[in-house]
This record gives C-alpha cells, sequence and structure tokens, in this order.
C-alpha cells in the first residue's frame, strides 16, 4: 500500500496511507482531511492543484490539458481528485488549502499506516 507523504505549507509533514487504485484526494478524505475549495472533483477546474516532489502517479480519467497545461504537469502539477499514487509519493498542497477536519479519521488513519508499515517490517525480516 502506497505511503503519501504531506507537506502543507510550512506545517510539519504528515504521512498517510493511500489504497490501491485510490486518488490523492480520496486519501485525504478517508484520514479527515478536507481541501478549503471543495471544486468540481471530476477533473475540470483545477481547485486541487498539488505538486509531486517525490514519486509518480497516473490520472484514474483523463484531465483536460487547459486545467493541467503539460509545463504544469512536468513541474510536479497533479489534480489531487485524478492523481493515483503508483508507490510511496511526497506532494505538497498550499499553506491552507488543506486542513484536518476529523482527528478521529485521522487517527484511524495513522493506525493503518501503523499496520502496514508494521507488517512491512516483518514481511522483510
Ligand atoms: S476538484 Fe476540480 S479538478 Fe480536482
Amino acid at each position: 500500500m502506497p505511503v503519501m507523504t504531506l507537506q502543507i505549507g510550512a506545517e510539519p509533514e504528515i504521512r498517510l496511507p493511500v489504497r490501491p487504485g485510490e486518488t490523492i484526494d480520496a486519501a485525504f478524505t478517508r484520514a479527515g482531511y478536507a481541501r478549503r475549495r471543495k471544486g468540481c472533483r471530476r477533473g475540470g477546474c483545477g481547485q486541487c492543484l498539488i505538486t509531486v516532489l517525490h514519486g509518480s502517479v497516473t490520472d484514474d480519467r483523463p484531465v483536460a490539458v487547459t486545467v493541467l497545461p503539460p509545463a504544469q504537469r512536468a513541474v510536479g502539477g497533479a489534480l489531487a481528485c485524478r492523481a493515483v499514487p503508483q508507490g510511496d509519493v511526497v506532494v505538497r498542497a498550499d499553506a491552507g488549502s488543506i486542513r484536518c477536519v476529523s482527528p478521529l479519521q485521522k487517527e484511524l488513519a495513522l493506525r493503518e499506516l501503523a499496520r502496514i508499515t508494521t507488517t512491512t517490517v516483518q514481511e522483510g525480516s
């Protein structure tokens, strides 16, 4: 299961699990995070723009070049509502664009991450 390291502005990094095939936006939501601007959630508005600093993502559906131009994609631009991590990723979001709205859901996601991390270590030993 991929692990997403999330950087929101200057806040400390947060590590969250991403289930296979899950978009970054879906992983945010499942972990109790919400974007300040909801946007269309269909790849049509660009409100969910993030930057992929490390790792790679693929879009779960086509994204219009008018929403995410190739030049922006080339420097790591991705739409959280469409981007599916292809392994561990590090992503950055603008300060204030994403915030935790459910500490309980966040705690559950962090437990899931701890469980998969422990499992991975046990399998590797
Ligand atoms: S929310 Fe509109 S493009 Fe992602």
